[in-house]
């Protein structure tokens, strides 16, 4: 496979109005993310995600864009924007920008074009029908058909009411993204991660939504015309399957270099009709075997993402592993889960093993959160109670929280004013600072950890082939990977029962380890709750 200038980064993936707020009016900012660039130096990641920063009612979260040339005044100024490039690239980083391009916000001058009439040429950049037909539910509950009375028709929205789906089969549309991503380029964005990809070639009248029959078509000429041609990293948010990752990633296809899928993510979530909003103990066995299917169908077809965290998400530590064994399981999952084939996701806060901090429902945010509230709670689905224990799991809010920098007012977040989202209710005790220049913290361990990605073993890391060892043993997460810099072993216990395993030649090196036990030259390894070791034979 040929090799890329990205394939050995880390990214770490920044929630903007969360991360840090410099001028201390409750949101954070890009002045805010300037202002750390050394702390994300210094843990060792080279690539910043951005959500999307651009000019927003904010309905939800940025995520319904209304000029995507522009950045969000309450997130800084476009010359904000230039400035963090700059420094970033100072630092050897770069910055990677979120592009939405199956909706915008109804503020959009596109949208609003649209609105004059049907003979408007804007009309044909959205989706409007005398019906709403078919009958399809937006992700955030109740119908995706908004009635527009000025012109007696329905727009779809597969997200909120505010966020209008764009007619991607109108070509101008597409030329439209084509110069919003190379406009971007042109400013020194390193990549970009792509909002629903696996939506753009929806073919509505014949109920058609997700990977529609002209998709790759139209991925493919973006690519083609921006991306593709100045050599930046991409990821597409896709769900989906092994084979729609391979048909997005598979080089020769010039379309993508990563997707991110969700077949662990959805492990937590009820099959039934509560979804992510009913919490299901995730099975163990499943995640690893799930990781070691698209390491396998991704070898030489792709790349993968490695993440277990995002924007969208609760925290790893309470649905994967366990907040009474927080130092544990974040560690355990981060080695079970960066030491793969692929290209690291961190996202904010993950890197000091942050938990979900529940609230009382009218303290949240999230447009997701109230949309389900009232087509689950009201709707005679499932009692109010039941619904925030999903919410205190796998509630998207649990990850925008504001970052705990410190133990002074607001988590050291700003200065005192009133955040948008409520401080993390363990922020005195559990924050950035507190985790710094200690021998046993998660930030210690996710240094060490991207340290010996990146050192003497980095080519076996980041090229070498991985195969699933041990699988037999219950929730016991363990690999080999084997590369050009030599053979080394990954394993790691994903459950508070103790695990022994019998190895055929003892440990010749430890590379890393979260706990103390000294395994150096032995063969008979017992690992305690959530304990996990690299090493070599
Ligand atoms: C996926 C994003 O990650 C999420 O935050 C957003 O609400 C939807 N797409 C709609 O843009």
């Amino acid at each position: 496979m040929e090799r890329k200038w990205w394939h050995d980064k880390v990214v770490y993936q920044i929630y903007p109005k969360s991360f840090y707020d410099a001028n201390n009016d409750g949101i954070g900012d890009i002045p805010g993310i300037i202002e750390k660039l050394d702390y994300l130096k210094d843990l060792g990641v080279d690539i910043l995600w951005l959500t999307p920063c651009f000019r927003s009612p904010m309905k939800d979260n940025g995520y319904d864009v209304a000029d995507y040339r522009e950045i969000n005044p309450m997130f800084g100024t476009n010359e904000d924007m230039d400035r963090l490039m700059k420094e970033a690239k100072k630092r050897g980083m770069g910055i990677m920008l979120d592009i939405v391009a199956n909706h915008t916000s109804d503020q959009h001058a596109w949208f609003q074009q649209a609105l004059q009439g049907k003979d408007n040429p804007y009309r044909d950049y959205y989706i409007f029908r005398d019906e709403p037909k078919p009958a399809i539910d937006s992700v955030f509950g109740g119908s995706a058909w908004e009635y527009e009375p000025h012109s007696k028709q329905y727009y779809l929205h597969e997200f909120a009411v505010g966020q209008p789906d764009l007619n991607t089969a109108n070509p101008k549309v597409r030329e439209e993204m084509i110069d919003i991503i190379n406009y971007w380029l042109d400013k020194g964005a390193v990549g970009f991660r792509f909002d629903v990809i696996h939506l753009l070639g929806k073919e509505v009248d014949r109920g058609i939504f997700g990977y529609g029959p002209r998709l790759h078509e139209y991925v493919r000429q973006m690519a083609d015309a921006s991306f593709g041609r100045r050599d930046a990293v991409t990821v597409g948010e896709a769900w989906g399957d092994i084979q729609n990752a391979v048909d997005f990633t598979l080089p020769s296809r010039h379309e993508l270099n990563m997707v991110f899928q969700f077949e662990v993510t959805t492990l937590s979530w009820s099959q039934g009709p509560m979804g992510k909003f009913a919490y299901h103990q995730p099975d163990m066995d499943a995640f690893k075997s799930i990781f070691a299917k698209y390491q396998d169908g991704l070898n030489d077809r792709g790349w993968n993402s490695l993440f277990l965290e995002n924007h969208d998400s609760g925290r790893s530590v309470d649905v994967f592993g366990s907040t009474a064994y927080r130092y544990e399981s974040a560690t355990a999952l981060a080695t079970a889960l960066y030491l793969q084939k692929g290209t690291p996701f961190i996202y904010q806060g993950q890197e000091i093993g942050l938990t979900n901090s529940p609230m009382a429902l009218e303290d949240y945010d999230d447009v997701e959160i109230f949309g389900q509230y009232k087509a689950l709670v009201e709707g005679g689905v499932c009692s109010k109670e039941a619904f925030l224990e999903g919410v205190y799991k796998n509630g998207r809010d649990n990850a925008r929280i504001p970052l705990p920098w410190n133990a002074s007012i607001n988590g050291g977040f700003n200065a005192g004013a009133t955040p948008w989202l409520k401080p993390h209710r363990d922020y005195a005790t559990l924050n950035v600072e507190a985790e710094q220049g200690k021998s046993r913290s998660v930030l210690t361990f996710y240094k060490k950890l991207l340290k010996l990605r990146k050192g003497e073993f980095k080519n076996t890391f980041v090229y070498g082939d991985f195969a699933l060892i041990y699988s037999e043993v219950k929730d016991f997460f363990a690999y080999q990977r084997n590369g050009e810099d030599g053979l080394v072993y990954v394993m790691v216990n994903l459950s508070k029962e103790a695990k022994h395993i019998e190895l055929l030649a003892p440990v010749k090196r430890v590379l890393l380890q979260n706990q103390e036990t000294d395994f150096q030259g032995k063969t008979s390894l017992d690992f305690g709750p959530y304990e996990a070791v690299v090493f070599t034979l």
